[in-house]
């Protein structure tokens, strides 16, 4: 896919003519209704203003949380709308509709250059259904469609998918970016290339562990996964998280990498806890030496170092996943190992995902890296090879 080709909102005309953004404003909201994550808003103003500098009247839309069709009051989009506003610095109207008479009017009567934020696209059951219907009623409220929803393109939905074959469409500044950064690493990324993987489940990560395989010069793994990984070479985990069904394609994946020469980092040493608790007894351990009672939380500090150092050695840096139960303080040392190296490198550094965000923000690292990614999921799928329904459906430059 030549993926900088995608026609971006730059060539919109859009002075004077209403136009849907699908954003995704899926932050975490606390039990007050306060933001405490503004990254994805922040990362949508740059479409947002080169909209409202032309004069474009301005109708964002996005989903939050799974409320599955219904209306969940705590899932309203209203407190996002004036954290929006804030950081916009112009006041952003909030209404409490999708695609019903009160989101019409508000549409309708909307100026140039003045923003409106509908309700929760996944309060309708249409949605994520990609009823034609409900995406007809979504893009009547409009004359042009721009998609900066990054986190949501692996998501065929009504917003994503169904509104962009119904009304011309663009590609906002921030999904473009995303794609433009994390097909570079797919396509001719800068060598030595390494991929930190971490996280729980190796189910999860395998087939983007498969594909980047093909790609870099060294595969790091840790985290709960690393423990499937530590298994296929016959050691033993102990009560560590383990997948069985894993083995046998972690078993395929080593031998694949010996065979194209490429270096897969494994543990060497774990911090073990004979408790999933914060407070449990730990200790450090050799990864071969695990025992029964006892499960890895974290990487040891000779692991750590080796990552850091492998980090440090590349050209590129792509990392996903913790190394280990970062939110409590006793097993956040590799985690952060990893983050400071990642911060620090002079290597061009992509972070995809929300843990590895979130762990970034927790050290006070967010604003060290090249591109911190919007998309979880997206990133994830993007970077195993799929094709994204949201950035297929979009047409090319010159379209
Ligand atoms: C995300 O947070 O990964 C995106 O907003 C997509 O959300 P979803 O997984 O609920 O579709
Ligand atoms: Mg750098």
């Amino acid at each position: 896919m030549a993926v900088e080709e995608l026609r971006t909102v730059e060539a919109a005309e859009v002075e004077g003519r209403r136009v849907l953004v699908r954003n995704d404003f899926n932050v975490p909201i606390d039990d007050h209704g306060q933001v405490t994550d503004d990254l994805r808003v922040r990362a949508a103003l740059p479409t947002l203003r080169h909209l409202v500098e032309r004069d474009a009247k301005v109708i964002c839309c996005s989903h939050l949380g799974r409320p599955k069709g219904k209306r969940v009051d705590k899932y309203s989009l209203e407190p996002v709308a004036e954290v929006l506003g804030q950081r916009l610095g112009r006041a952003v109207a909030f209404v409490d509709d999708v695609v019903g008479d009160e989101a019409r009017r508000a549409a309708a009567s909307l100026d140039p250059g003045q923003v409106l934020l509908l309700q929760n696209l996944r309060f309708e059951a249409g949605e994520e259904a990609n009823d034609p219907a409900f995406a007809e009623r979504l893009a009547a409220l409009a004359e042009l469609y721009v998609d900066d929803a990054f986190g949501a393109a692996h998501r065929a939905h009504a917003s994503v998918v169904g509104v962009a074959e119904r009304l011309p469409a663009y590609a906002g500044f921030l999904l473009a970016g995303e794609v433009k950064v994390l097909s570079r690493l797919l396509e001719d990324p800068p060598r030595p290339f390494a991929a930190v993987l971490g996280g729980s489940k190796v189910s999860d990560k395998l087939a983007v562990l498969s594909n980047l395989l093909g790609q870099v010069d060294t595969l790091v793994v840790g985290g709960g996964m690393c423990f499937t990984f530590l298994a296929a070479q016959g050691h033993g985990v102990g009560d560590s998280l383990f997948e069985r069904d894993q083995v046998d394609p972690v078993r395929d994946l080593l031998a694949r990498a010996e065979r194209e020469g490429k270096r897969i980092l494994l543990p060497t040493d774990v911090v073990v806890a004979d408790a999933f608790a914060e407070d449990a007894s730990r200790r450090t351990v050799p990864a071969s030496a695990i025992e029964p009672g006892w499960r890895g939380l974290d990487i040891g500090p000779d692991t750590a170092a080796a990552f850091a150092a492998a980090i440090h050695d590349a050209k590129t840096v792509f990392w996903n996943g913790p190394m280990g139960v970062f939110e409590w303080a006793p097993f956040a040392a590799g985690t952060r190992a990893v983050a400071e190296a990642v911060a620090s490198t002079g290597a061009y550094t992509v972070v995809g995902g929300g843990d590895s965000a979130a762990a970034l923000a927790q050290f006070g690292l967010a604003d060290k890296v090249d591109h911190l990614s919007t998309g979880g999921g997206a990133s994830l799928e993007l970077l195993e090879g799929r094709t994204l329904p949201g950035v297929s459906v979009l047409p090319s430059r010159g379209r």
